[in-house]
Order: C-alpha cells, then sequence, then structure tokens
C-alpha cells in the first residue's frame, strides 16, 4: 500500500481556537481524521506529523525517504523563511504537495511568498480544511500517473 505523509507546520496544533475568522473552526484532529478518510477511498496509507519547530519538520521529511510516496504539506509560517524546509523537500526527491488553508496572496506581503512553491508538484490555497482533501484527491490521481 502507498503511503503518504502529511505534515503540518507551527501553530496549526492551535486550529478550532485559531484565528478562526482566517482558519475555520476545524481542529487539526477534525482534519487528520477527514484526511485518513479521503485516504482510505484511494487505498493510501496516512501518516500525520505536527511540529511546532523547523529541525524537527526538516528530521521527519528526512526521515521518510525510504517510507513516502508523496508528502502533502503545510509549513504553515516557515513557508515564508525556511530554507531548511526547501532543502529537505529538496534533498528527499519526495514529490510534494502545498497546502495553506488561507489564500496567502490576498493577505500580508510577507505571506505571499513561498519558498517551497517552486519545487512541489502543485499547491492549494484558501480553500480552508477542504484544501487538504483537494491534496489528497491530487495525490492518488499523481501517484498513478495521472497528472
Ligand atoms: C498558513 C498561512 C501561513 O502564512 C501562516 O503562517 C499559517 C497558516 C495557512 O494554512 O493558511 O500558519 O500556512
Amino acid at each position: 500500500m502507498r503511503k503518504i505523509l502529511v505534515i503540518h507546520g507551527p501553530n496549526l496544533n492551535m486550529l478550532g481556537s485559531r484565528e478562526p475568522q482566517v482558519y475555520g473552526s476545524e481542529t487539526l484532529n477534525d482534519i487528520d481524521r477527514n484526511i485518513n478518510e479521503r485516504a482510505r477511498g484511494y487505498d493510501l496509507s496516512v501518516e500525520t506529523f505536527q511540529s511546532n519547530s523547523e529541525g524537527d519538520l526538516v528530521d521527519k521529511i528526512q526521515k521518510s525517504i525510504n517510507e513516502t510516496s508523496l508528502i502533502i504539506i503545510n509549513p504553515a509560517a516557515y513557508t515564508h523563511t525556511s530554507v531548511a524546509i526547501r532543502d529537505a523537500l529538496l534533498a528527499t526527491s519526495i514529490p510534494a504537495i502545498e497546502v495553506h488553508l488561507s489564500n496567502i496572496h490576498k493577505r500580508e506581503d510577507f505571506r505571499k511568498k513561498s519558498l517551497v512553491s517552486d519545487i512541489v508538484v502543485g499547491h492549494i490555497s484558501g480553500f480552508g480544511p477542504f484544501g487538504y482533501l483537494m491534496a489528497v484527491d491530487a495525490a492518488a490521481d499523481y501517484m498513478k500517473g495521472g497528472r
């Protein structure tokens, strides 16, 4: 069975109570449960991982090198700053899909720049938690070579 790794960056553990007007009311547990359900329909196994620490996120990407077919990643604030996460994705060569709950292009200027957008398969931004389900659909399609 193919495996996808879903990586959630800093402060996403606060979803549900964190700026609900921007990020909605679903918790990270709700999101992970829905991702798992969606992936089951494609016979994909899922591991989800959240950390507030850049180094832990880099370690997780590195360790997934031999076990993961595709990474779905919301690097959260590190999207805009982390050369290390970009380099880890490049180092492993695992195809990745970037997800953001909010439309980062509609927000402050500093959020408009993503350091991973140009190295991922594609990115989804602005559809709230549904974006993760879109990413699972896209992952399944990508892995069967349907891109
Ligand atoms: C985010 C957007 C980032 O700018 C922000 O720092 C986040 C969440 C999103 O999902 O919309 O933490 O990645």
